[in-house]
């Protein structure tokens, strides 16, 4: 399985953005995690297309966009169009989920759909073919800094198990509350893309973290398979 380290932007320095989406990726970044809030799905506002298309014109590595904003489906283009690789959708907040997560697809780009803590994998079982990755919240979305949520393990289990089954080439991304210290628990239950906020952002030497990040999930997966 590869294994993707992806800072999440919302914890860096909006006001130097340019500056730490070079330091993240000379620090070893493999994706750049972008967060796109509205103030309705989750009670924070982030940013907008014009940002993600001016966070494409510096990065280097793919923009894996996290929108949780309701009715994705209105913005899908405008996303794509500013040079998102990856979109992510929340189940929780379209009727229509196979037809965004295939829209998406459509549109060239590889597509994700996310899951809340307290939402049930049955939510996904119907589009794991529709989709490159699936996005299990660690925490409850709309900030960061908080604290992983231990029950998530078990949820990241089940879901490897259910994929390995049907032998869909499908990714795990974990998001919030992951640093350096607990990555290798969420490794070890099968998740193979990690977003990683405050745990990148608030450290001094990204690249010493990143380091360590990757030694811990190495370490991880080679006890996993
Ligand atoms: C939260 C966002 C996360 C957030 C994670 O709603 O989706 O990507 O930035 O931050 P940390 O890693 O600090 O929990
Ligand atoms: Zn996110």
């Amino acid at each position: 399985m590869d294994y993707y380290i992806a800072p999440s932007l919302l914890s860096a320095d909006f006001g130097r953005l340019a500056e730490e989406v070079r330091a993240v990726e000379e620090a070893g970044a493999d994706l750049l995690h972008v967060d796109v809030m509205d103030g309705r799905f989750v009670p924070n506002l982030t940013i907008g297309p014009p940002v993600v298309a001016a966070i494409k014109r510096c990065a280097t590595v793919p923009l894996d966009v996290h929108l949780m904003i309701l009715e994705p489906e209105r913005y899908l283009e405008a996303f794509a169009e500013a040079g998102a690789d990856v979109l992510t959708v929340h189940a929780e907040a379209t009727p229509h989920l196979q037809r965004a997560v295939a829209r998406i697809r459509e549109l060239g780009k590889k597509s994700g759909v996310a899951l809340n803590p307290s939402t049930s994998l049955s939510a996904v079982e119907w589009v794991l073919s529709d989709v490159d990755m699936v996005l299990l919240m660690t925490v409850n979305p709309g900030f960061g800094g908080q604290a992983y949520l231990p029950a998530m393990t078990g949820k990241v289990e089940l879901l490897r198990s259910q994929l390995s089954r049907s032998a869909l080439p499908v990714d795990i991304q974990v998001d919030g509350g992951i640093k350096a210290d607990n990555v290798a628990e969420v490794v070890r239950a099968g998740a193979n893309v990690i977003v990683s906020g405050s745990g990148i952002f608030g450290t001094k030497d990204y690249g010493k973290t990143i380091a360590s990040m990757r030694q811990n999930i190495r370490k991880a997966a080679s006890t996993t398979a």
